[in-house]
C-alpha cells in the first residue's frame, strides 16, 4: 500500500491550479443514463472516486446492473440507482460505504423512491455483509411533491435525476442548495430538460415520461471549490504566498471570511485567491453548515489551522456524526484539542506538532494529516493514500512544485 513521506518545516510558495469538481463531476456523470447516446464529460480530475464511477456506469451500460463491489467503495455510486431505476425500470444496489463517514443513512433516497412509486425491499447481504437492497417500479415512476427529511446534496441530486423519467411534475422541497445541484440543473436543461429552483430549497422537476434526452451539449466540470478551500487553508498555514488560480472565489466566501477573521493574509479576485501566513493567526470559532455556510469538507483541513492559531477555537460540526475523529492522531502529533461532545471541539494553539506515522481515515481528513505533517517538526508517514487520492489529483506533485516536502513511497 502507498504512503507519504512527509518532511515538514519548508515554507511552500508558487501558483496552483485548481482541478475539476469531484462532486460535481460525481453528481452529474450518472446523469449520462439519461441519455439516448453517448454525452461527454469534460475537464474531470484523474481521481480514483471518478475512475470508480466510469467503471460502474460503463458496467450498468453494457449489462444493466450495478457492479456490488465497485458500489461499495465509494459513497457516490448511490447517485447511480436513481437514474439506472428511471432508465430500467429496476435496480440493487449496495448500502454505499466508501469512508468511516461513508456508511451513512440513505432514507432519504428511499422515501423519495417510494413517493415516486417504486417498491424497495432488503435483498440480503454480500459476502462482506454489505446490505443490498432491490428496488423496482413495476407501474413506472410518477412525480410527486415531496420533502427531503434532511437537505442531503447526492440525495437531492438523485432523485431529480430519476424525476427526469418520470410521468408528471415532481417537486422537491428542502432540497440542498450546493453549487453541484445547480451545475446538474444547467447541464440537463441544456440538454432539454426541465428542471427549475437549483440553489434554491425547492426544485421542480417536469417528467418526461420515459423519454430519455438527446446529447446535445457535454458536461463541463467547474473547478472543485473543496480543493480551492482545502489549498487556500494550506496557505494561511504554511505558504509565503500561495496563489490559487481557476477557483470560483463566491463559492468559498464562508471560508475566506473566516480564514480572513483569523488574520491570514488574503487577496482574492472572481477566479483567484492569493493566501499566505501572517505573523499572528488568531484562533475562530467555526460552525459547519449547509451551502453557502462554512462546508463540511474543510473542517479538518481548517481544525489543523487552528492548531497553529493564538488562543481557543471552537469548532461545531452539525453536519455529520462522527467527523471528528482526526482529532486523536492530530493530539498525537502535539495539538491540544479537547472534545466536548461528538459534535464539538476546541483547538488551543499554538502548539508544536511532531511527525507522526498515520492512517487517512477518510479523504478530507487524509488530507489534513498531509498538512499537519507539513508543519510539523520531523518526518510523518501517512498510510492508506487511497483515501486522499479518491478526492486530490496527484497531490503529492502538485504539492512538490510549490516546495513541500512529501514523497509517495
Ligand atoms: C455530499 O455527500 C458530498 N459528497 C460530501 O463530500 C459532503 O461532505 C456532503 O455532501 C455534505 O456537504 C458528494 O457530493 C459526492 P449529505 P452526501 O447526504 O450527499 C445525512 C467529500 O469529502 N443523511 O448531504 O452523501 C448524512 O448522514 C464528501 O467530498 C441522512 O440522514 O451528504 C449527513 O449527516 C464527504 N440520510 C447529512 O445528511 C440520507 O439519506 C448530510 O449528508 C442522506 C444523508
Amino acid at each position: 500500500m502507498d504512503k507519504f513521506l512527509v518532511r515538514g518545516g519548508n515554507i511552500l510558495e508558487g501558483e496552483i491550479e485548481v482541478s475539476g469538481s469531484k462532486n460535481a463531476a460525481l453528481v452529474a456523470m450518472p446523469a449520462s443514463l439519461l441519455f439516448k447516446g453517448k454525452i461527454d464529460f469534460l475537464n474531470l480530475p484523474e481521481i480514483e472516486d471518478i475512475k470508480r464511477m466510469r467503471e460502474l456506469l460503463s458496467g450498468i451500460e453494457a449489462k444493466g446492473e450495478i457492479d456490488l463491489d465497485i458500489a461499495k467503495r465509494f459513497r457516490a455510486s448511490i447517485l447511480t440507482v436513481g437514474p439506472a431505476l428511471a432508465r430500467f425500470g429496476k435496480a440493487v444496489f449496495p448500502h454505499p460505504g466508501g469512508c468511516v463517514i461513508g456508511a451513512r443513512p440513505i432514507d432519504v433516497f428511499l422515501e423519495g423512491w417510494e413517493n415516486m412509486g417504486a417498491e424497495i425491499e432488503a435483498a440480503g447481504q454480500t459476502a462482506h455483509g454489505t446490505e443490498v437492497y432491490n428496488i423496482k417500479a413495476p407501474h413506472g415512476l410518477r412525480g410527486c411533491d415531496h420533502t427531503l427529511r434532511v437537505p442531503s446534496v447526492t440525495g437531492t441530486a438523485g432523485l431529480i435525476m430519476t424525476a427526469v423519467l418520470a410521468r408528471g411534475t415532481t417537486v422537491l422541497r428542502n432540497a440542498a442548495m450546493e453549487p453541484e445541484i445547480a451545475y446538474l440543473e444547467e447541464f440537463l436543461n441544456r440538454n432539454g430538460a426541465k428542471i427549475t429552483g437549483a440553489g434554491t430549497h425547492t426544485v421542480i422537476v417536469e417528467g418526461r415520461e420515459g423519454e430519455l434526452l438527446i446529447p446535445k451539449e457535454p458536461f463541463i466540470d467547474p473547478p472543485d471549490r473543496i480543493e480551492a478551500g482545502s489549498f487556500a487553508i494550506l496557505g494561511a498555514l504554511a505558504a509565503k504566498k500561495l496563489k490559487i488560480k481557476n477557483c470560483n472565489t463566491h463559492e468559498i466566501s464562508s471560508l475566506l471570511s473566516v480564514l480572513q477573521n483569523a488574520g491570514a493574509y488574503l487577496e482574492t479576485g472572481t477566479n483567484y485567491i492569493v493566501v499566505g501566513k501572517s505573523e499572528h493567526l488568531n484562533a475562530v470559532d467555526v460552525k459547519t453548515q449547509v451551502y453557502p455556510g462554512f462546508a463540511t469538507d474543510l473542517q479538518a483541513p481548517f481544525m489543523v489551522l487552528l492548531t497553529q492559531a493564538e488562543g481557543q477555537g471552537l469548532i461545531h460540526e452539525t453536519i455529520f456524526e462522527g467527523r471528528l475523529n482526526h482529532i486523536e492522531d492530530l493530539n498525537r502529533m502535539g495539538a491540544k484539542i479537547a472534545l466536548c461532545d461528538p459534535h464539538r471541539a476546541i483547538v488551543s494553539g499554538p502548539s508544536k506538532l511532531r511527525g507522526k506515522v498515520l492512517e487517512s481515515p477518510d479523504l478530507r481528513a487524509g488530507l489534513a494529516y498531509v498538512m499537519a505533517a507539513l508543519v510539523a517538526e520531523g518526518e510523518s508517514q501517512i498510510g492508506n493514500i487511497y483515501q486522499i487520492d479518491r478526492g486530490y489529483e496527484r497531490i503529492d506533485t502538485r504539492l512538490r512544485s510549490l516546495g513541500a516536502d512529501i514523497e509517495r513511497i
